[in-house]
């Protein structure tokens, strides 16, 4: 520990969703990085305490060793907390070692360059059209008019989802996000979760007497040792798409919008064709950061910084906070769409890397050039409404007041 660490970061609540609503997050982790980076957050509300990891250096170490930290006993705080995950062993993101590589490149079949190329067109074709149509009224909210129907419909496209019950989809897993409805209950989204589940089952065993190409003909006949993987496999890995592709998607997505109208001179240089569209979304994924933070739990007696983790201990890797790590980025806190390099850890890093980074990247960088292409002017219209969360970050809601290109 670097010196005594202050009084607010000791009495800080990271399990809290309201500590990142309001707050200076950004001066939040940079006091954590310089007075506490591997940081020993007390037990609250009688859930066990653990470890916050801020430093890049420190993320970056625990990320890459699955041999001394586990992911299947949880990776995200709520279920790290609760000390276990009810798909451990079975869905990709909780299983380790030679099932979790077996069950990756099984699921990676289906995400050759020439398939991930036609989504790719499709992302584009999709993001220009909504932009377009959304454009045409000047006032409207970005998040539910573009962004919430991109990502859930390249997750359709990847697996195949016949067009006639795409909103079926939408609508269940919109239900399944209890942040979003004042008004939902905790049952409306269970029901909606196995909506979801049943219709995958059903649409998996479809595909095992007329496989495609898609993932759940890969994951419906595929198998690890020789056996074929479980429904309940299938069904899970086919859930873990949208689970973590929808969200994180729409919320860099929408948070590109705040971003570049909150830096005019970023809008312009990305406007003028001065910086590129790939760097360009980079940088909007560095700058978002949507998912806050994943986790694991030592397998064993390690050290982490300076600080010595006991076998069993939970520990949590602060991406949002390492993508800002003056060690590594320079003026980290500048918005800078012509970074170069730019190697955060929005998608994790090592052995769970994130399987739909390259489809996370094609969102990005279709939103940029649908904006750059349609939109003279942009500006918020008001305040966005964020997420309460201690997992994602970003708005559920964003009006805007954009003026079109002339046609
Ligand atoms: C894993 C972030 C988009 C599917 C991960 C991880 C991160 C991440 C940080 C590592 C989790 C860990 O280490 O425990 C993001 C962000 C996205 C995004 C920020 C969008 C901007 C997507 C998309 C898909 C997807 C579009 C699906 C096509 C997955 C899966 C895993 C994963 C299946 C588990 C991989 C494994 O355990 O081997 N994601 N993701 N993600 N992501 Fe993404």
């Amino acid at each position: 520990m670097t010196g005594t660490v202050p009084t607010e970061l000791v009495g800080c609540d990271l399990t809290d969703p309201q500590t990142y609503l309001g707050t200076d997050v950004t001066a939040l982790w940079r006091a954590f990085r310089r007075h506490s980076p591997v940081h020993r957050h007390p037990p609250s509300g009688g859930l066990p305490g653990f470890w916050a990891v801020t430093r890049y250096a420190d993320v970056l170490a625990v990320y890459r060793d699955d041999e001394r930290f586990t992911s299947e006993r949880g990776n995200v705080l709520s279920t790290l907390l609760q000390g276990e995950d009810s798909a451990a062993g079975k869905m990709l993101a909780v299983t380790d070692g030679h099932r979790h590589r077996e069950i990756r490149k099984l699921m990676l079949r289906s995400f050759s360059p020439r398939v991930l190329a036609r989504h790719r067109e499709s992302v584009r074709a999709r993001t220009a059209a909504l932009l377009a149509a959304a454009v045409r009224e000047e006032r409207f909210d970005f998040a539910t008019r573009v962004a919430d129907h991109i990502p859930i419909n390249t997750m359709g496209d990847l697996m195949d989802v016949p067009e006639a019950d795409r909103a079926k989809l939408v609508e269940w897993n919109t239900e399944t996000l209890g942040s979003r409805h004042a008004d939902g209950t905790q049952l409306d989204e269970v029901l909606a979760r196995n909506e979801i589940l049943l219709y995958f089952s059903e649409l998996a065993e479809h595909r095992r007497r007329h496989p495609g190409e898609d993932v759940i003909s890969a994951l419906a006949n595929g198998s690890v040792d020789g056996e074929p993987l479980s429904d309940e496999e299938v069904v899970l890995n086919c859930y873990s798409l949208i689970l973590g592709g929808d969200e994180s998607s729409r919320l860099s997505a929408t948070g590109a919008v705040v971003a570049l109208a909150e830096h005019p001179e970023q809008w312009r240089a990305l406007k003028d064709g001065s910086v590129g569209l790939a760097e360009a979304s980079e940088e909007v994924l560095r700058w978002t950061t949507p998912a806050m933070h994943f986790g694991r739990r030592a397998r064993t007696e390690v050290q982490v910084g300076d600080q010595l983790i006991t076998a069993g201990d939970i520990v949590t890797l602060w991406n949002s906070s390492a993508n800002f790590d003056e060690e590594v980025f320079a003026e980290p806190e500048r918005f800078d769409l012509a970074r170069t390099p730019n190697k955060h850890l929005t998608f994790g890093y090592g052995p769970h890397f994130c399987l739909g980074a390259y489809l996370g990247r094609a969102h990005v960088e279709a939103v940029l050039e649908a904006l750059r292409e349609q939109v003279a002017e942009l500006a918020l219209a008001g305040p966005g409404h964020q997420i309460r969360s201690n997992f994602v970050y970003g708005y559920l809601n964003l009006p805007v007041s954009f003026r079109g290109e002339k046609r």
